[in-house]
């Protein structure tokens, strides 16, 4: 993925396609999936990358929405989507046989480390979306995964059936305890870090979350890379409206993320050094 101002050749531009909706179901309690037939993003897209979606015509949709994909095969990708505001509720009536445009694929996505054998994911709410491509990765490639899935309710969970279809261990919990572990998913997160020793820890979710999940890796001494949210306008590093604070520097969500090494992020806005 190249962004605005870089100038490798050896970066690989998105692509503007024009897509078909294949389906669209309700798959969770405010939560949809999508497919579409997206032959050239299906064909480069990598785990953890995203896709900036024109939903619809009108003044609302001039400014596309990002989605992470959340599988990919063939010529098709799938989406899962939480219905928030207009756009998603838009996405949400898209009916098979209509079409719309993707630019895609963008950002830097999840590494698998040379030599990891174990890999701990853990996935909050929507944040299961953009580790359904990298649980099935890291199935081909023989890395075991380990998996820490939360959500608010039973009603919630999302990507149950691709997580278990691919990881050795898949653990639930739920902040009401209407399946698996009453509670935060970091309670799991944390006896699965000690109990299978990952050689990585992938992380996406809220963001306070993402920061436990960072500290409790951080501490066991296991590398950690987190998918961080921003609301982005440009989605190609134009527009600054993504930016992270890192230990070097201001960086993008959309183009040097949303994939960031953990122990880079400034979590606090106390470490974050001061402009002058
Ligand atoms: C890289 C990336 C990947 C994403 N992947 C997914 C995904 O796989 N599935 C999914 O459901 N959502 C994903 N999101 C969030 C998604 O882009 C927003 O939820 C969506 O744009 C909201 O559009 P809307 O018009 O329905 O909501 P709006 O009417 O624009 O906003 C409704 C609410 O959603 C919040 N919101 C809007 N945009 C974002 C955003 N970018 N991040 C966080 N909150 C936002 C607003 O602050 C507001 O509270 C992703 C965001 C990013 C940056
Ligand atoms: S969304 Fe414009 S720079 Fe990231």
């Amino acid at each position: 993925m190249i962004c605005a101002g870089d100038i490798s050749a050896s970066i690989e531009h998105p692509l503007l396609e024009r897509v078909t909706v294949l389906a669209n179901d309700r798959v969770a309690t405010g939560v949809g999936l999508i497919a579409l037939h997206a032959p050239r993003v299906a064909a480069r897209i990598e785990p953890g990358q995203f896709v900036h979606l024109r939903i619809a015509r009108g003044s609302s949709f001039l400014l596309r929405r990002p989605f992470s994909v959340h599988l990919a095969g063939g010529e098709r990708i799938e989406i899962l989507y939480q219905v928030l505001g207009e756009g998603t509720r838009a996405l949400a009536a898209r009916a098979p046989g209509e079409e719309m445009d993707v630019i895609g694929p963008l950002g830097r996505g999840w590494t698998v480390p040379d030599g990891a054998a174990h890999a701990l994911l853990v996935a909050g709410g929507l944040g299961a979306a953009p580790m359904g491509m990298l649980v099935a990765r890291l199935a081909d490639l023989g890395v075991a995964a380990s998996v820490a899935l939360g959500a608010p309710t039973k009603e919630r969970l999302v990507a149950l059936d691709v997580f278990e279809a691919h990881a050795r261990r898949v653990v639930l919990a739920t902040d009401d305890g209407s399946a698996g572990e009453h509670g935060f998913v970091t309670a799991p997160a944390g006896r699965l870090l000690a109990e299978d020793r990952p050689d990585v820890v992938y992380a996406c979710g809220p963001e306070v979350m993402e920061r436990a999940v960072a500290r409790m890796a951080a501490d066991a001494g296991v590398p950690c890379q987190v998918s961080l949210e921003r609301l982005m306008a440009c989605g190609i590093g134009a527009c600054l409206s993504c930016v992270v604070a890192t230990r070097s520097g201001q960086k993008r969500a959309c183009c040097d993320g949303p994939v960031f090494d953990a122990k880079e992020v400034l979590w606090d806005a106390s470490e974050v050094p001061p402009r002058h």
